[in-house]
């Protein structure tokens, strides 16, 4: 991660990410989604540097098909192929739609029945895909059939939701009302998380606390600035979303994060 994080708004508006330019999600605003694409493709960039995978996997394609923090597209490692995936028909359509002729491939499948083979994927990127199953037992069932197919030698990066953070249980609930964009689910702490990768064959390398603006405060804020100064509130933006992203150095990281990542492998910890 950058130490400033006002690099990666700027790199965001560079040359050279697909991007589409429409949006369906009229609650995460075009700078907080090119932040959360640009953080977890900073973490692909950390955690995968000498991997030249011939596939790269996503799980979900949520952001693909309707905001403007897709990451698989983004991902450039020399892959053959890059796919995701999504237990929603209608999201890989529109996700197809949103990138004709573009790279990426989209599949319709279910994070606990995978179509891969066993140690066939070498490089696994799911982005708080595993946090939206209404039980535990699903979600362990998922890191599990995530486990079986991550190839010996590759890695998976995860992000899922940090129950720890002040602000879950409010959007849990706000989240189950009849207008909100979709639900949340089971979450575990950091040290289950930690437990059940372990216990699925998975050997966490690294982990990083992402995103440190209060969500809900946070979309109501960039609504009404966006409503009163449309385009030209860009820069006061920025700043705001700069200011929270330097709560990843303080010793509160682990409370403020809104999601927790994390870095593993099959094989066992590497002596550096
Ligand atoms: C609401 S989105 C949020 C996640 C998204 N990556 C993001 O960070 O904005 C959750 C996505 O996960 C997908 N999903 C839920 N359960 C799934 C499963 N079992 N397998 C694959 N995708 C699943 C949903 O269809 C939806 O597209």
């Amino acid at each position: 991660m950058p130490e400033d994080q006002t690099a990666l708004n700027r790199g965001s508006a560079a040359q050279g990410f697909a991007q589409p330019a429409d949006s369906d999600s009229w609650y995460l605003d075009p700078l907080a989604a090119l932040q959360k694409r640009n953080v977890h493709l900073e973490l692909v960039r950390d955690w995968a540097p000498d991997l030249r995978p011939q596939t790269v996997v996503k799980t979900d394609v949520f952001e693909e098909a309707n905001n403007q923090d897709a990451v698989l597209p983004n991902v450039k490692l020399g892959q053959r192929l890059s796919l995701g995936f999504d237990v929603e028909l209608r999201t890989v359509a529109k996700a197809q739609r949103r990138y004709q002729g573009e790279a990426p491939q989209f599949l319709n499948a279910d994070a606990r029945n995978l179509p891969f083979a066993s140690d066939s994927l070498e490089l696994i990127i799911s982005t708080s895909t595993l946090d939206h199953f209404e039980t535990r037992a699903e979600f362990v069932e998922s890191i599990r059939e995530l486990a079986r197919v991550l190839d010996p030698k590759g890695r998976m990066i995860l992000t899922i939701d940090n129950p720890w953070n002040p602000g879950y249980f409010p959007l849990y609930a706000l989240f189950r009302l009849p207008f909100a964009p979709f639900k949340l689910g089971y979450t575990p702490t950091r040290a289950r998380l930690d437990a059940d990768l372990r216990d699925a064959g998975l050997r966490p390398q690294a982990w990083r606390p992402l995103i440190h603006n209060p969500r809900m405060i946070t979309t109501l804020i960039l609504l009404g600035l966006r409503k009163l100064f449309g385009a030209s509130a860009d820069g006061v933006v920025s700043s705001y979303l700069n200011l929270f992203a330097r709560c990843e150095s303080l010793p509160t990281r682990w409370f403020t994060c809104v999601f927790m990542a994390v870095c593993v492998t099959k094989e066992p910890p590497s002596a550096a």
